[in-house]
């Protein structure tokens, strides 16, 4: 029910944190991955340590704001399985944090730009290659910042919370090609969350409001992203999913 032989999934922002933990989840469950990211180093040696592993990766450079590197990348993703490609992750990011009063417009473009740009324009150069017989996958990834605000990050709060827009609605449009469209809200100790967590202030206010009281690692983000992209999620679409450590209740 869990297994992704035979399917090819394209992850994006996998050369680094969750997308590198998806990415090796998804080959340990059985996929040919395209491991995708802006940094061609990052995401060659992510693939690199999947085939020690024993399983199928190549990689590819995509930076998420560019339809062309998308639609490359969604090629190679296909001819990995005959031409379909099943699961696309979106789940590149970056940050550029700054009080509202001081926020720059290039600041807010840019993050905007690339969580929800980066989302569509992968989603929508993928398309054409998505499986249509119940086993396409879209899975975006949004954040508890897109879902309950969050201070100092405008950007991002509201770039993620457009991710959710556009997973709601792509699920009700794709539907009828048998293509479900989820996301995921995590939360795990990455080079993203490093600042909070160096910070022993912030930290101590962050773990305060996990109650589990303690960051995940990656790789226990990764599972969700296997049961969304499995046949075990068949019949789930349209949903975000938070693994938080029961941040967002
Ligand atoms: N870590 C958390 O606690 C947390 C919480 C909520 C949401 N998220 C989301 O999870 C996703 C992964 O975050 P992470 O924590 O693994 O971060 P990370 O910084 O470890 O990894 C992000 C990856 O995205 C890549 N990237 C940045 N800009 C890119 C672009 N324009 N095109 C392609 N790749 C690009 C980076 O090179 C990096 O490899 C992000 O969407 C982030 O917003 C993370």
């Amino acid at each position: 029910m869990f297994s992704l032989e035979g399917r090819s999934a394209l992850v994006t922002g996998a050369g680094n944190g969750i997308g590198a933990a998806v990415a090796r989840a998804f080959a340990t469950a059985g996929a040919a991955v395209v491991v995708t990211d802006v940094d061609k180093d990052a995401a060659g040696s992510v693939a690199d340590s999947i085939v020690a592993a024993g399983g199928r990766a190549v990689s590819a450079v995509v930076d998420v704001r560019d339809a062309a590197q998308a639609h490359e990348a969604a090629v190679m993703a296909a001819d990995l399985t005959g031409g379909r490609l099943h699961v696309v992750v979106n789940n590149a990011g970056a940050i550029a944090p700054a009080m509202f009063a001081k926020m720059t417009h290039e600041q807010f473009q840019r993050v905007l730009d690339i969580h929800l740009g980066g989302t569509f324009t992968v989603s929508q150069a993928a398309l054409p290659f998505l499986a249509e017989d119940g086993t396409g996958r879209i899975i975006n990834v949004t954040s508890a910042a897109g879902l309950v605000g969050t201070i100092g990050q405008v950007n991002y709060a509201a770039a993620k919370a457009g991710i959710v827009g556009l997973t709601k609605s792509l699920a009700k449009e794709l539907a009828r090609r048998r293509i479900t469209v989820n996301a995921l809200a995590p939360l795990a100790a990455t080079a993203m969350t490093e600042n909070i967590r160096t910070n022993d202030k912030l930290a101590e206010m962050t773990l305060a409001r996990i109650p589990l009281g303690r960051w995940a690692d990656a790789d226990e983000i990764a599972g969700a992203f296997v049961f969304f992209a499995s046949d075990a999620a068949s019949y789930v679409t349209g949903q975000v999913l938070a693994v938080d450590g029961g941040t967002v209740i």
